[in-house]
């Protein structure tokens, strides 16, 4: 995750057995190489990279990430086609986020080991077709033989649950963590996403590239600003460079672009990441025993 999901995130992720991934897209070359360091150093387990790759200097990230032998890369925000085959070349499993059928089958066909199938109601960056998650799961898992990773909604193991059930062989949290002690957003972000509401996230800027945020001065900004038909070039210039910075990592409520999912209406408190990974597991197993004990014939 953007501005969200260093090392510390990562490591402490995959220190509590779940995959823990840091988030390249807000990071200069170097910088992704400090957090790939001290993330091995912090961690023996597995952890991955995730590379937006709508984002400049992405050969320089690749570059790294195989020169410090990173076992798995997640790829999304753009074509499977061009990377894929490059990663594996070099022993890297490679993961592509996908928000419908057609291009899970794309990422299939690109040599991808499993997708991340991500739904409507995630935070950050969204399909265009706007399918939920649960439509996209069966859908996906008709389409392709590759695991199929589901995302987008999901912060208890009751989702988790819900997404084995749909034939998903995975689940990926992103704003469930965004909350969690070890994440690198800013404090008042962090507490924004505890307190807000059903309703309180939409999806906005439709005309770039969909990024479901949280409704605050900015987000209004937009919508006057769609509302009257503004120009894709008009709204590039009121995003910005640095809007995303501005509001998770700077804690800038009012001014800056506030990424997060729908979910955030059920999660009310900032937690260490293993806890987040411990309570979701029991959840889901517990989850998993009454499903199966309603199969009982008494
Ligand atoms: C603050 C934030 C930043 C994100 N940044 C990225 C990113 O840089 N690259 C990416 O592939 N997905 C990104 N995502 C999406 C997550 O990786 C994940 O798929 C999504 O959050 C899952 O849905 P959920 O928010 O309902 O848990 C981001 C999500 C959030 C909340």
């Amino acid at each position: 995750m953007v501005w969200c999901s260093g090392w510390r995130l990562a490591s402490a992720v995959s220190n509590a057995g779940a995959l823990g991934i840091i988030g390249s897209a807000s990071m200069y070359p170097d910088v992704l190489r400090e957090h790939i360091q001290k993330c091995k150093a912090a961690t023996n387990n597995l952890f991955a990279v995730n590379v937006a790759l709508m984002y400049p200097d992405i050969d320089k990230l690749m570059e790294i990430i195989i020169e410090e032998e990173v076992p798995i890369v997640f790829t999304s925000a753009g074509n499977p086609k061009t990377w894929t085959s490059v990663l594996k070349n070099n022993h890297i499993k490679v993961v592509h986020v996908i928000s419908s059928s057609k291009f899970a089958k794309k990422a299939e066909d690109a040599g991808a080991d499993a997708v991340v199938a991500e739904g409507f109601e995630a935070g950050g960056h969204n399909g265009r077709e706007e399918t939920t998650t649960l439509c996209l799961i069966p859908l996906v898992k008709e389409a392709v033989k590759i695991p199929v990773i589901a995302a987008g909604g999901i912060a208890s193991g009751k989702a988790m649950a819900a997404m084995f059930a749909l034939g998903a062989e995975g689940i990926q949290m992103g704003t469930r963590f965004a909350a969690s002690i070890e994440a690198s957003g800013h404090e008042n972000f962090k507490r924004k996403i505890v307190s807000i509401s059903e309703g309180d996230t939409m999806v906005s800027l439709k005309k770039l590239t969909p990024v479901r945020m949280i409704k605050n001065k900015f987000f209004e900004m937009v919508k006057e600003a769609e509302n009257r038909g503004a120009s894709e070039e008009e709204l590039k210039q009121l995003l910005g460079r640095a809007r995303a910075k501005k509001g998770m990592f700077e804690g800038n409520l009012d001014e800056g672009e506030l990424e997060i999912g729908e979910i955030s209406a059920t999660i009310h408190e900032i937690m260490p990441a293993a806890e987040i990974v411990k309570e979701v597991w029991k959840e889901f197993l517990q989850t998993k025993n009454e499903i199966a004990s309603l199969n009982t014939d008494d």
